[in-house]
């Protein structure tokens, strides 16, 4: 048995709508805080791609979650713009004051129904029931397409959550979402969740289901689609799945799954996947979370064939070991790499294969950098000239710290020094340190220059190609006074990398503390407090 599709942006009953969160529960993830730039950016990316709705963020959570989702309501053009807001009447009205610009805009509000999320704000649940009733009901006075979820629905009683799921229905809620909020969840009893609801709750027909997964057991994307068999008929996930802990269902999984076994999964969806890994890609440099290598559909090893038989079978025919084309998810597959002698008009060509339609200043300033890494490097790939623009677009910010030179001497005996010129807030600085290894001896001259409390709460290097050329993509993440802020770049020379991806991290701190207020961070507003 299927919903009837008789709410706001539903189609036809095997249509999946597709709804993404990596703007509010992907970027709720410690660290993965995204500027307001990024995050109008993803959201056009999302938009272009054909996803049906955007969770553009959380509007009460901070002033620049608030003018982040106002923004990307105004901006948005065929995707329904969704917001959200715990069960409370100001979180509602802050909501649609900052969604409703949008041509389609969507109200998703929620409360912790399981017994642990009931203890929280010390509701009876028949108190419970009145709030869920107000709150959807509210909502509905402001917008017609309203969206409610039971948080922890997957660790709720079966009788009360039928009875809150009917009272949202007839308070006017247009979409079920059914949150399994701690990954707890495995296929068949996902399925049967969502099957059992439509056929028991009063009124479920006139909805949309949704499922919405997170990934703490690994089953996520198995958990999504079980429940589309059960009945679901919209996917709430994340580009790369990224999410809080184990991250949330993703994206490119479910929509791939779709469509590459149709033969056992009849339902589709709208979105383009020929753009997948440009956002993916996107993402991951924006969030400051890398792609795991062997992460399904848009690892880096996810096409590569590097074993002997493998590629032995590649060659006779791809479908031996393929069952997705690399040009379905907007891979090339015949990525010619350029060299020193390449020219900007090859290189704007390239560009525009990888997804990235740049202007005339930005492709000079890229232009400019390609030729530096091309003297140093015989054959420029494309995962190089995605690090190169991703670098590029972090060093044209008006920064209040930059790098100007850095030189290091290190080797078997006595610590390592640097010496480091920067600029700090228009004004050049140098300073000389010594570390345990030319990093660590960067990163304290780093300091001597600019001196912080920031901890460091992550390194990590990997490298973009093959070879002792390769360039190396280099993650810092800090932490300082509950304010986290990520920094990448990539180049050549590792140690460069590493500096130049710590004084990202810190200018983002720096933003991101100026913008809030010491001590003040978005996620002190507490889910807990949805009562
Ligand atoms: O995981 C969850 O329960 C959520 C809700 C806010 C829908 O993200
Ligand atoms: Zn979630």
């Amino acid at each position: 048995m299927t919903a009837s599709i008789a709410a706001p942006g539903a189609t036809d009953g095997d249509r999946v709508l597709i709804f993404d969160t990596t703007l509010r529960d992907g970027e709720q993830s410690p660290g993965a805080t995204m500027t307001h730039n990024e995050k109008l950016e993803i959201a056009e990316l999302l938009d272009q791609m054909g996803v049906d709705i955007i969770e553009a963020g959380f509007p009460i959570a901070s002033e620049g979650d608030f003018r982040a989702v106002s923004e990307i309501a105004e901006r948005s053009q065929d995707a329904v713009i969704c917001g959200l807001a715990r069960a409370n009447y100001a979180d509602i009205d802050r909501c649609w004051e900052a969604v409703k610009k949008s041509r389609q805009p969507r109200i998703h509000t929620f409360i912790g129904t399981s017994p642990l999320h009931r203890a929280i704000p010390n509701l009876t649940m028949d108190e419970m029931a009145e709030r869920i009733h107000d709150t959807v009901s509210h909502a509905r006075n402001l917008c017609d397409n309203i969206q409610w979820s039971p948080m922890d629905a997957t660790r709720t009683e079966w009788d009360y959550l039928a009875r809150v799921v009917e009272i949202a229905i007839k308070a006017g809620a247009t979409t079920i979402n059914i949150p399994d909020t701690v990954g707890y969840t495995a296929p068949v009893e996902s399925a049967d969740l969502i099957r059992r609801l439509i056929a028991e709750v009063p009124g479920a027909e006139d909805v949309i289901f949704a499922t919405h997964c997170h990934n703490d057991l690994g089953m996520a994307t198995a958990n999504a689609l079980a429940a589309v068999a059960g009945g679901a008929r919209q996917i709430e996930c994340t580009i790369n799945g990224l999410g809080e802990r184990a991250g949330n269902t993703a994206l490119e999984e479910v929509v791939m799954a779709l469509k590459v076994r149709h033969d056992i999964m009849p339902w589709h969806t709208g979105v383009d996947t020929t753009k997948i890994m440009h956002i993916s890609r996107r993402v991951a440099t924006v969030s400051g979370f890398p792609v795991q290598f062997n992460k399904a559909v848009v690892g880096k090893n996810a096409f590569a064939h590097e074993s002997g038989i493998h590629q032995d079978g590649v060659l006779k025919n791809v479908e031996t070991f393929e069952i997705m084309r690399p040009e379905d998810v907007g891979l090339s597959s015949n990525a010619l790499p350029l060299g020193k002698h390449s020219g900007r008009a090859a290189l704007r060509d390239k560009l525009r294969q990888l997804g990235h339609d740049v202007g005339d200043n930005q492709l000079k300033d890229i232009f400019v950098r390609f030729k530096e890494l091309a003297d140093r490097k015989k054959e420029v790939y494309d995962d190089d000239i995605v690090a190169l623009v991703s670098d590029t677009a972090e060093a044209a910010g008006a920064a209040h710290l930059n790098l100007v030179s850095l030189r290091v001497t290190c080797g078997t005996h006595g610590p390592a020094e640097a010496t480091i010129e920067m600029e700090v807030a228009g004004k050049e600085e140098i300073a000389t340190a010594q570390g345990d290894g030319p990093v660590d001896a960067s990163f304290k001259a780093v300091r001597a220059v600019y001196p912080n409390k920031a901890r460091l709460q992550l390194y990590q290097v990997s490298a973009v190609t093959e070879g002792t050329d390769a360039q190396a993509t280099v993650t810092v993440r800090l932490g300082e006074d509950g304010v986290i802020a990520t920094g990448q770049s990539a180049d050549t020379d590792t140690v460069v990398a590493s500096t130049r991806a710590y004084i990202a991290a810190l200018n983002r701190l720096i933003v991101r503390r100026d913008k809030t207020g010491p001590g003040v961070d978005a996620r002190e507003i507490s889910y807990k407090d949805a009562g």
